[in-house]
């Protein structure tokens, strides 16, 4: 099927799976949409993450889209339910899969996980491992600092390896011998990571292995593409494009290029949704 695959993400970090999904699928055409205006997501509340990853998928369904990629950790973790119920083509997000790798490959049965503030405390990541082996201990660990480090592009810094130190020592004494990378920025510092934490806790990318179950999907519902793909692969911001290029070519390994801005809060209105304030305005009175 030659139709696009939709991936979206609060922002740049989403970059890190369409490398992996490039990389797994280059027959495929990917849209993706990084909400830059409305970036991080990741301190943001239930209700809010909904709304957004709601109207992020309606976008790319302008596309025809044969499927959505949540490509977001935090909008994997709070939306999911949401996505699933109201979007009738396939919905894959990057916690189940990074949560499935983690549950098959712990020896020891304690996983930790890292992620944004907005992920840790929605438990999303405890409640599929939970389902999957539930003898296995999972401690999560907020890592706020380390989106902003990546987007300065501070991997290999004093600065950064201290923070690391800091967020990951708990976890080295709680003896975890898996560790989830549950935000889409991580990766990037899977060396750092590494470094801290030794070669004996195992690391587990959850954008790969989220590009592992799209392919896997694509294949089970027979929706692959098998024509030759032409297509540019292409890029929407609802924000300047400028630093979503800059930065994103680091994320993607890669010069970005059909990059787009979209005026957002057009569609929105277009939508006939109510803009963000007028809406928490009204529930909030
Ligand atoms: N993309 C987000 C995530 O993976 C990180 C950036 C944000 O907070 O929006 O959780």
């Amino acid at each position: 099927m030659q139709k696009p695959i939709g991936i979206f993400d609060s922002g740049i970090g989403g970059l890190t799976v369409v490398k992996q999904l490039m990389h797994l699928l280059p027959g495929e055409r990917l849209i993706y949409f990084g909400d830059t205006a409305r970036i991080p997501y990741g301190n943001k509340s239930k209700r809010l993450i909904e709304q957004y990853a709601m109207e992020d998928a309606r976008f790319l369904l302008q596309y025809d889209v044969k499927a959505l990629v949540v490509a977001c950790n935090t909008a994997s973790s709070l939306a999911m339910d949401v996505l699933l119920k109201n979007l009738d083509i396939p919905v894959i997000g990057v916690v189940n899969p990074g949560a499935a790798a983690a549950a098959r490959l712990t020896r020891n049965n304690r996983i930790g996980v890292i992620g944004t503030i907005a992920t840790i405390s929605s438990d999303a990541y405890r409640h599929e491992i939970d389902r999957l082996r539930p003898e296995a201990q999972v401690v999560g660990q907020p890592c706020p600092l380390l989106v902003p480090l990546v987007e300065e592009g501070w991997l290999d810094d004093e600065i950064t390896r201290l923070t690391l130190k800091r967020y990951l020592h708990p976890l080295i004494e709680q003896q975890v011998d898996t560790l989830i990378l549950g935000c889409t920025h991580y990766p990037l510092l899977e060396q750092a990571i590494a470094e801290t934490v030794g070669a004996n806790i195992q690391l587990i990318d959850s954008g790969k292995e989220a590009a592992r179950a799209v392919k896997e999907v694509l294949h089970t519902l027979n929706i692959e593409n098998r024509e030759v793909n032409n297509n540019p692969n292409h890029f929407f911001v609802s924000d300047i494009p400028a630093r979503f290029e800059e930065v994103g070519s680091r994320f993607l390994g890669q010069k970005l290029t059909h990059v787009e801005r979209v005026n957002f809060d057009q569609f929105l209105l277009a939508l006939g949704s109510a803009s963000f304030s007028d809406r928490v305005m009204k529930e909030e009175v």
